[in-house]
């Protein structure tokens, strides 16, 4: 049944389809507007607007649902690998076993890379930010790895090497910032074991992993893995409309993550928590997050989506209680961060804007206990993230209905105005 909705203006009557999804969502699809009236829309942060159709991942914000593929990611984390999670996103379902298998030996055999790149890393300021560094190490991939003939081929390629690569290029970079002997992936590990042991194995201090270690990483990737169309997501969708490489796209995609706003908060929380610890100044922060004259924000709170407790939060924090039990590590900031929340969940202001911890507000906590540095928390959720950007960028190009992101504005600026030379100016 078609449904639609009726534009009225200056007693013109314009007719709109509505579309449907799988849930229940609702839009008008007004992709014929400015053709029939002479309008555009204008959404300012697009809170209102739907940049595509998509089968990847649903959410319901108000209540607090997140599922993958249409599998609740409370499932995924509970039973399911990194590596399946990635290849139900990037796939559309999850794998046989023979086809994890065949997953598993091509991520394998492309996890290293070129030896040139290394020098890269010996010529970056020792103070420059991780992000800044793998965002353009994945755009460089593409000197590295040349464009193979065929289309299809190319694009596997890429996506195995991206996978591959990134998790070790992140390592790479911790290893080389901190002068340290760089270790290389082993083809005996699994990807979440590989990335810690290439993150913390020293030839004086052979690494030893932690079943529980690993598991905290591995439900931090699958929590991360997609979240659909957030702000580095719709980068990588926009950048890969100009139809770049899918290493350019992902590049802009791990560079829009760096923001404080988006995957940069997992950091700043951690650095709120700490300023809090030291000045012992929770009431004042929770008193500045509402003074709307000061730009400071509770970091980990608050999301576009969810106004209901964000699922992966509830998760993280269950995280967070366990390994540092498992650990017998004491972290006051986890006590400050329940606190916190206790707080804010009791505070009028936060009731009324529906502000619930997001998933960064634990995700240091876990990151920080299992021995990961604070200003490496992005560059993991950017692996984590990997393969949902890949699996959005690949669906993008699969539409029959692909076009360039290319949206319109009002312009507000100066009417037509004359040059004046510059002596007359
Ligand atoms: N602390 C205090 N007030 C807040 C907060 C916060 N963390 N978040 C939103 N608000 C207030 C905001 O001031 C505004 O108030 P009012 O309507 O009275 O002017 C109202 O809530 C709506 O805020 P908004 O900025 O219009 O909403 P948004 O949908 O653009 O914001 C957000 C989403 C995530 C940018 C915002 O909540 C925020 O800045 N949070 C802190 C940063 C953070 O934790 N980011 C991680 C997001 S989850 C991981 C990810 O997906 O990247």
């Amino acid at each position: 049944m078609s449904e639609s909705v009726k534009l009225i203006y200056n007693g013109n009557e314009f007719e709109l389809p509505v579309i449907f999804g799988s849930e229940g969502e609702r839009a008008i699809d007004i992709s014929t507007l400015r053709e029939k009236t002479g309008f555009i829309t204008l959404d300012t942060g697009y809170a209102n607007t739907g940049s595509c159709e998509s089968a990847i991942t649903y959410i319901n914000g108000e209540k607090g649902i997140l599922r993958y593929r249409g599998i609740p990611v409370e499932q995924l984390a509970e039973h399911a690998t990194f590596k399946e999670t990635a290849y139900l996103l990037i796939n559309g379902r999850l794998p046989t076993r023979e086809e994890l298998t065949r997953f598993s030996v091509l991520l394998n055999d492309h996890s290293l890379v070129h030896e040139d790149m290394r020098a890269f890393y010996e010529n970056f300021p020792r103070s420059s930010h991780p992000m800044g560094i793998l965002s353009s190490m994945v755009n460089a991939l593409r000197s590295f790895y040349p464009e193979l003939q065929n289309l299809e081929e190319e694009i596997n390629m890429t996506v195995t090497r991206l996978l591959s690569k990134v998790r070790t290029l992140a390592a790479l970079s911790y290893k080389i910032s901190r002068g340290h002997k760089v270790v290389y992936p082993r083809p005996d590990l699994a990807y979440c074991s590989n990335f810690l042991n290439m993150m913390f194995d020293s030839p004086v201090r052979p690494y030893e992993l932690d079943e529980d270690v690993v598991r905290a990483l591995r439900v931090f990737w699958i929590l991360h893995a997609d979240h659909e169309q957030n702000c580095s997501t719709s980068a990588v969708r926009l950048v890969g409309s100009a139809r770049v490489t899918l290493y350019a796209a992902i590049s802009a995609g791990i560079a829009a993550l760096w923001g404080p706003l988006h995957g940069g908060a997992n950091q700043a929380v951690i650095e709120m928590l700490s300023e809090i610890a030291e000045k012992k100044n929770m009431k004042k922060a929770v008193e500045r997050a509402k003074d709307k004259k000061d730009p400071f924000r509770l970091m980990g709170f608050g999301h576009r989506v969810y106004k209901a407790y964000d699922p992966r939060a509830r998760i993280m924090k269950k995280m967070a209680d366990k390994v540092l039990a498992k650990l017998n590590i004491s972290d006051p900031l986890l006590d400050i961060a329940k606190e916190l929340e206790e707080i804010a969940l009791k505070d009028d202001y936060f009731i009324e804007h529906h502000l619930y911890p997001n998933v960064d507000f634990y995700s240091g906590i876990v990151l920080r206990a299992i021995g990961i540095p604070t200003n490496m928390f992005t560059v993991l959720f950017a692996i984590g993230r990997l393969p949902g950007w890949i699996a959005q960028w690949r669906e993008s190009i699969d539409d029959p209905k692909w076009k360039l992101y290319r949206p319109r504005q009002i312009y507000i600026g100066p009417k037509e105005t004359s040059f004046v030379p510059i002596d007359e100016r």
